[in-house]
């Protein structure tokens, strides 16, 4: 695992952009899986910014959302569709058969969960897969206890990731109480993984993970076991490591 301490989330978001587009570049047809919440909206602005001025190019590339809120259509403001689209799609112009979020109003929730996997393999695999942590060590929505062997799954949300995400609603009684995410296998089968942590208030989760024991407790820490990450911590996230 390779440790990159930086100044702050700008100087953060910089670097991850550099490792994304030398991915790109090295490979026009990755297959991109992409985080939501934050911590990536800087790096998602730095991809924008570096297709505009034609930098990358982003046209060959296939991208998986780690997870998207159970209930929730696609069209709604808070949907992680439609974060992706206004963060990421429409400024770095990537068509609709480029990306890929599981379905939060499919039938059979359990069909589109396997579909996922199978879309994920079909493509050739993840070749990097961009990660957040949540408060709680949470990858994508795998909260703790989740089973390391999953696959794209249906779960239920904890109170505590519940709260965390209310900020983006009017009130906590909105967040959905469901979601669809990768499984930790799906995340683990990626070539790469590259994990952005910013902020004091993950300095203790981040510790835990990256020099703690490997844990259901905490899933982030099963990276450990993964044979190429890099982790991109500002200093306060990194305060204690
Ligand atoms: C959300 C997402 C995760 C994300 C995490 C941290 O619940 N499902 O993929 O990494 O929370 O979010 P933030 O970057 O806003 O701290």
């Amino acid at each position: 695992m390779k440790l990159i301490i930086v100044a702050n989330p700008e100087a953060g978001a910089v670097r991850a952009a550099e490792i994304v587009i030398q991915q790109i570049k090295a490979k026009p047809a990755s297959v991109l899986g992409l985080p939501t919440g934050g911590t990536p909206v800087g790096l998602y602005a730095q991809l924008a910014k570096a297709v505009k001025t034609k930098q990358v190019d982003l046209s060959h590339v296939k991208t998986f959302n780690l997870d998207e809120y159970y209930g929730l259509p696609k069209e709604d403001a808070q949907s992680y569709y439609t974060f992706m689209n206004v963060n990421l799609y429409a400024p770095c112009g990537l068509r609709p058969d480029q990306t890929h979020i599981p379905s939060g109003t499919a039938p059979d929730a359990e069909a589109e969960v396997c579909a996922y996997d199978a879309a994920i393999s079909k493509a050739g695999g993840l070749d990097l897969q961009v990660l957040g942590i949540g408060g709680n060590g949470h990858i994508g929505f795998n909260e703790p206890g989740t089973d390391p062997k999953s696959r794209t799954h249906v779960v239920t949300l904890t109170q505590n990731t519940r709260e965390a995400n209310a900020r983006f609603f009017t009130s906590i009684g909105e967040v959905p109480t469901h979601a669809m995410t990768m499984g930790i296998q799906t995340i683990l089968d990626a070539k790469a993984i590259l994990m952005l942590v910013f902020g004091s208030n993950k300095a203790d989760i981040l510790f835990d993970a990256l020099k703690g024991p490997v844990s259901i407790e905490n899933p982030a820490s099963f990276l450990q076991n993964h044979p190429d990450v890099i982790v991109i911590a500002d200093q306060a996230a990194g305060a204690r490591l």
